[in-house]
């Protein structure tokens, strides 16, 4: 299997989590990977384990929401891969407080991350990927983006995210760059892990469990593999159906209604 044989990839957040399972899955596709994060400890142990299990993989330390370490980083990738086709923008952070329990800074700091991070990674590769002969670049929002959200900042970024994707897909794609976004909805990470919100929202999750790193890290492959090469602007769900009706369905299951049966 070689979906991404000889691509360069870049994804941040690639240190742990999603972003980890991407970097091991893009590499098993024979992708060079090259994994940014501000976790440097991490992200050079998950560069060594793709190596150690064959796969092609560099880190490199790099802060989203830095303009200068974005310029800095894909100079640095370019030299590395000697070109750059595909970008995920994976870094994200989460506040879970209110709107009214949101400071300016952490509302400050989870749009840098979440959102300014994206657009400046999109800038900063686009006119790489452009001379590397197009690519495709992948943004991970989430299904906060659709629904009212216990994190307004997040959820916010998140909605953002897709505003970006559409855009940047219109403004790229005569440089021959795809632009899309990935939703997934509740998947066990350092970023959610103990959240007293898990066993809840796998129950208003239709297919009643949470989803697997490595679902979200396949949809992406696909979104950034040649097999998506007449999709762009677009957002998959990776969500168990949680967006499509997962509200609809818990009340059915809670009201003991058979979606199966006929209607008396
Ligand atoms: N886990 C879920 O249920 C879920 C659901 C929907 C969307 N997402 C999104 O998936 C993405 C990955 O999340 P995860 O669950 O793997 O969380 P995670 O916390 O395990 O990973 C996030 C990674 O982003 C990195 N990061 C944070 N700030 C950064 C910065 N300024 N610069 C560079 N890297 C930075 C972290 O160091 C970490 O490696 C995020 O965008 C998140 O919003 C996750």
């Amino acid at each position: 299997m070689a979906r991404l044989k000889d691509k360069v990839i870049m994804v941040t957040g690639g240190a742990r989590g999603l972003g980890e399972a991407e970097a091991r899955r893009f590499a098993a596709e024979g992708a060079m990977v090259a994994i940014c994060d501000v976790l440097e400890a991490e992200g050079r142990e998950t560069a060594a384990a793709i190596g150690a299990a064959g796969g092609r993989a560099c880190f490199f330390p790099l802060d989203v929401t830095d303009e200068r370490a974005w310029e800095a980083t894909v100079r640095a990738v370019k030299a590395w891969g000697g070109g750059i086709h595909g970008l995920v923008n994976n870094a994200g952070i989460v506040n879970r407080t209110g709107t009214s329990g949101t400071t300016l800074e952490a509302w400050s700091r989870v749009l840098a991350v979440n959102l300014t991070g994206a657009f400046l990674g999109i800038r900063a590769v686009a006119p790489v990927m452009r001379d590397s002969g197009g690519g495709a670049i992948v943004s991970i929002a989430s299904v906060a983006a659709y629904t009212g959200h216990n994190d307004p900042a997040y959820s916010t970024t998140k909605a953002g995210v897709l505003g970006l994707t559409r855009s940047a897909a219109m403004e790229f794609v005569d440089w021959g760059i795809r632009v899309n976004a990935v939703s997934p909805g509740i998947i066990v990470t350092a970023l959610n892990e103990g959240g007293g919100h898990l066993e809840p929202w796998r129950r208003a999750t239709p297919l009643g469990r949470y989803g697997r790193m490595e679902e979200v890290a396949n949809t992406v492959l696909f979104l950034l593999s040649d097999e998506a090469s007449f999709i762009t602007g677009e957002d998959i769900a990776v969500d168990g159906g949680f967006k499509a009706g997962g509200a609809a369905r818990r009340i059915s299951v809670e009201a003991g209604i058979d979606l199966t049966a006929p209607i008396a």
